[in-house]
């Protein structure tokens, strides 16, 4: 694997199954040459709509309250339609791409999506790097693997990422950061061995 093919672009994928079904839901993906690759773990209705559908978009966003909302309960995002597959795009993006499914290399955990880009189009102009907003993403990933992770581990996370919070965040950043850590604090509440202890995550 050379190093463009090891980078990894936190996005935002937008799937519509044919019967109607939209999902909206955080991905990381990665670039061959042309081809976009998509790698949803089973079970994901991600998997399932683009298999079904052939398509999806593929949404750059700054507004991490997508991330955050999406592992939360708050998936009801502004949507619009796509210029060229049937699967819709979020409204608020910096841009897009349209893509169609080439090739699945299946596997029973993880299977690969080959997409091919049919469509792509920029909306805003990117404002430059926000610490809030990295560490909103990295807090999101933390969420999407609380059953796995160490509670030590998660706290000592939080207790890092939380200094980019106090210094850099914005509102939306602040906003999607306690979704985030209401979501830390249920499970702790429901299960004390498996999150962070509570002086990390009340603090
Ligand atoms: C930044 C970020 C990147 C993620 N990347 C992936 C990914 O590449 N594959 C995956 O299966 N889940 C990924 N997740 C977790 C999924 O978004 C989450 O589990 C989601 O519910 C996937 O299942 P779904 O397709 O059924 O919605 C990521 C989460 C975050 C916050």
């Amino acid at each position: 694997m050379n190093a463009t093919e090891a980078l990894i672009q936190e996005v935002i994928v937008t799937t519509r199954h044919p019967a109607g079904r939209v999902h909206i839901a955080p991905m990381g993906i990665r670039r061959h040459g042309e081809t976009i690759v998509i790698a949803p773990f089973r079970p994901s209705v991600t998997l399932d709509n683009l298999v079904a559908s052939g398509c999806a978009v593929v949404n750059y966003t700054d507004d991490v309250r997508v991330f955050a909302g999406c592992l939360t309960g708050r998936r009801d995002w502004p949507l619009a339609a796509a210029a060229r597959v049937p699967a819709p795009r979020l409204a608020e993006v910096l841009a897009h791409t349209e893509l169609e499914l080439e090739q699945i290399e299946d596997d029973p955990v993880r299977p690969r999506l080959l997409c091919r880009p049919v469509f792509e189009a920029t909306h805003r102009p990117f404002q430059g790097f926000n610490r809030a907003q990295a560490a909103v993403v990295e807090l999101a990933i933390l969420v999407s693997r609380l059953d796995r992770l160490p509670a030590g581990k998660i706290a000592a996370e939080i207790d890092y990422l939380r200094i980019a919070i106090e210094k850099t965040a914005g509102p939306r950043e602040q906003a999607a950061w306690n979704w985030l850590m209401e979501r830390v604090a249920g499970v702790r509440v429901r299960d004390p061995n498996s999150a962070p202890s509570s002086a990390s995550a009340d603090r």
